[in-house]
C-alpha cells in the first residue's frame, strides 16, 4: 500500500522540510518514507529512510511491487545492497556537499575571483545554446555523469534548467565565464524544494570547457557564487557529485562539507 498523506514520523528526513510519502506492509506498519520528485519522466523515491526496526530486506520486499520501475535515492546502504540482491540498478552514487555561509562566510575577495587567462564572469545572459558547446565537452564519454545527450537534446535541457524547471528557479547568482563571446564554463544555481543541506539554494550544474587553459574556472564561478550567497537567505551552498568525480576535491577545497552519501537505483519493473 502506498499512501500519499504527509508523515509526521520522526525521521532524520524531517528536517528537509519536504511531504512525506509512507510505503506501508499489508498490516498497515510504515516500513519506508520518502520525498516524492520525477526524474527524468520517471517517478523518483528521494531521500527514502526505513522505518526503525525494520529490517532491510523486508523493507526491500514491501517496497518492491508499489514501487516498481521508479527511481529511489537512499543513504541507507543496508536497504540499497537489499534492493541489488533483488534486481534494482545503481544509477548513480553520489555524496552530499554544503557550505553553510551564516557560519563560515566566503572571502570578500571572492566578490571579483580572478579568472584564468582573458576569462570575464557574468551573470547568466546568454541563450541555452551558447551554454551547450562548453557542457558537452565537459562531460565526455567515460564522465561519471556523461550524459549521451546530442547538441539539441543538450539545448532542451539547458532551457529547462534557465526557465527553472529542473529542481527550482535559477538564482543570481548562477554565472557565465566568457572568452572574448564565447561560453567557457558555467554555473547554474537554483533555489531547490525543501531545507539546506538537500535543498535550499542548489549548484544544479558547474562545469568549464576541459581546455587545460581554462583550469580554475569553475572555481572561480563558484567562488563568485559562493560570495553572492554571503547575503542570501538562507546563506548557503549546498550540492551532490557522483563518486569517483574529481570535482569533489574542488568542493572540498572551497570550504564545502561532505554531509552524506547516497545511492540512486532503478526500482526492476
Ligand atoms: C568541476 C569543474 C567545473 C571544476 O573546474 P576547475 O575549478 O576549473 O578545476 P579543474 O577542472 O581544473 O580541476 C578539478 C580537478 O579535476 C581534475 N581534472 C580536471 N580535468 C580532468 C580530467 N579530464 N581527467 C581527470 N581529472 C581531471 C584536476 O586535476 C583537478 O584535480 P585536483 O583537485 O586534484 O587538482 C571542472 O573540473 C569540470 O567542468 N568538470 C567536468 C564537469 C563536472 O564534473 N562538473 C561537476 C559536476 S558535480
Amino acid at each position: 500500500m502506498n499512501d500519499n498523506d504527509t508523515t509526521s514520523h520522526e525521521a532524520p528526513w524531517i528536517h528537509a522540510g519536504l511531504p512525506r510519502h509512507t510505503i506501508r506492509d499489508a498490516s498497515g506498519t510504515g516500513v519506508l518514507t520518502y520525498s516524492l520528485f520525477t526524474r527524468e519522466g520517471r517517478p523518483w523515491a528521494d531521500l527514502a529512510w526505513r522505518a526503525p526496526g525494520v529490517d532491510a530486506t523486508r523493507c526491500a520486499d514491501v517496497l518492491l511491487a508499489p514501487l516498481r520501475g521508479w527511481a529511489l535515492s537512499t543513504d541507507d546502504e543496508a536497504l540499497a545492497l537489499a534492493l541489488i540482491d533483488r534486481g534494482a540498478r545503481v544509477v548513480r552514487h553520489a555524496h552530499s556537499y554544503s557550505r553553510d555561509l551564516g557560519v563560515s562566510p566566503a572571502a570578500s575577495s571572492w566578490a571579483f575571483p580572478e579568472a584564468p587567462g582573458s576569462c570575464r564572469l557574468t551573470p547568466i545572459d546568454r541563450s541555452a545554446e551558447e551554454l551547450v558547446p562548453a557542457l558537452l565537452a565537459a562531460y565526455p564519454p567515460g564522465h561519471p555523469d556523461h550524459s549521451g545527450w546530442t547538441p539539441e537534446e543538450a539545448r532542451h535541457e539547458v532551457a529547462r534548467m534557465l526557465a527553472g524547471e529542473v529542481l527550482g528557479p535559477l538564482l543570481p547568482c548562477s554565472g557565465l565565464a566568457l572568452e572574448g563571446d564565447t561560453v567557457v564554463g558555467a554555473c547554474l544555481v537554483t533555489l531547490r524544494e525543501g531545507s539546506p543541506p538537500h535543498g535550499g539554494p542548489w549548484v544544479l550544474e558547474v562545469y568549464r570547457n576541459p581546455a587545460p587553459r581554462y583550469a580554475g574556472v569553475g572555481t572561480a564561478l563558484l567562488r563568485r557564487a559562493l560570495w553572492l550567497s554571503n547575503r542570501a537567505e538562507p546563506p548557503v551552498l549546498s550540492l551532490v557529485v557522483s563518486d569517483g568525480n574529481p570535482a569533489r576535491r574542488v568542493y572540498e577545497r572551497l570550504g564545502f562539507q561532505h554531509v552524506g552519501s547516497s545511492r540512486t537505483l532503478e526500482l526492476p519493473t
